[in-house]
């Protein structure tokens, strides 16, 4: 599907988009791979081609080779430095300003929604462009990072510990709060829009079904199938940076 394809929206979603409604946009890397950000299942390029993310984005990982971790790392944040925000990201901007509560509850790791304005992000993963003391998990400041030429730099905090990205790995918990923040907002929406997730990894996969189990009406934005499909009141199988500027002129109508 090209970017000149009209996308159309059943009339029946729009009409559910009201100033009342209170909206929950759950996001997946599919949000951002027409950002230049690959999805977390697609191949690797280049010279990490040969590894799996599976096994560079663990605690294992970076106690066994921290150097290679940080590496890998690096190489993602350059590509996320230079990512733009696209169409769909600007639609759920929009749409926040046309609905009465819009809150984003995302996996994906690289600030995208935030740089396009949206105003209520919570980030279940965590952020790439940041990072913690791999020991005590408080903060590090970008400078501290900037300024080091070790790889990974040390942790300001505690002798011997290493900065690390402020992600969450596999076999690592997601952060408590943000978390609690997800749910209670899934469980308080009248829509929750399921955007380019493949719905597989846990507990993030089980959020849509808070929402459609509280009463809220299911939509998955996705141009595949995935396990949530059947259970969708609507599954718009497009791409995001298609169907969220349909959704939004859908509802100008
Ligand atoms: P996946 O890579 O599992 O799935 C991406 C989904 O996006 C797939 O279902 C694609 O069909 C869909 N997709 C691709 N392009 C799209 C587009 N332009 N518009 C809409 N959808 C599109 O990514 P996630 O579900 O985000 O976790 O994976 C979740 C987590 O898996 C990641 O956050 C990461 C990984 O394990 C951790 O690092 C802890």
């Amino acid at each position: 599907m090209g970017p000149e394809t009209p996308f159309e929206v059943p009339m029946a979603l729009a009409r559910r988009l009201t100033p009342d409604t209170r909206v929950v946009a759950l996001t997946g890397s599919g949000m951002s791979a027409e950002s230049g950000i690959p999805t977390f299942r697609d191949a690797q390029t280049g010279m990490w081609s040969r590894f799996r993310p599976e096994d560079l984005a663990t605690p294992e990982a970076f106690a066994r080779d921290p150097a290679r971790v940080w590496q890998w790392y690096e190489h993602r944040r350059a590509g996320v430095r230079v990512a733009k925000p696209h169409a769909g990201h600007q639609a759920l901007l929009e749409l926040e300003w046309r609905v009465a509560r819009l809150s984003i509850v995302t996996q994906n790791v690289d600030g995208l929604h935030q740089r396009s304005g949206s105003g209520r992000v919570i980030e279940l993963h965590g952020n790439i462009l940041r990072s913690v003391c791999s020991r005590s998990g408080r903060e590090i400041d970008a400078e501290w990072i900037a300024a080091s030429q070790d790889c990974p730099p040390p942790s300001p905090y505690m002798s011997g510990a290493l900065a690390r990205p402020n992600v969450v790995w596999f076999g690592e918990s997601l952060p408590q709060q943000a978390f609690a923040q997800a749910v209670e907002e899934l469980r308080n929406c009248d829509v929750c829009l399921a955007i380019g997730t493949s719905a597989l990894v846990q507990p993030a996969a089980s959020l849509p079904l808070i929402a459609r189990d509280a009463g809220a009406l299911l939509v998955e934005i996705n141009p595949d199938k995935t396990p949530l499909s059947p259970l969708a009141g609507f599954c718009l199988h497009a791409p995001a940076s298609l169907a969220l500027p349909a959704i939004l002129r859908a509802i100008k109508v």
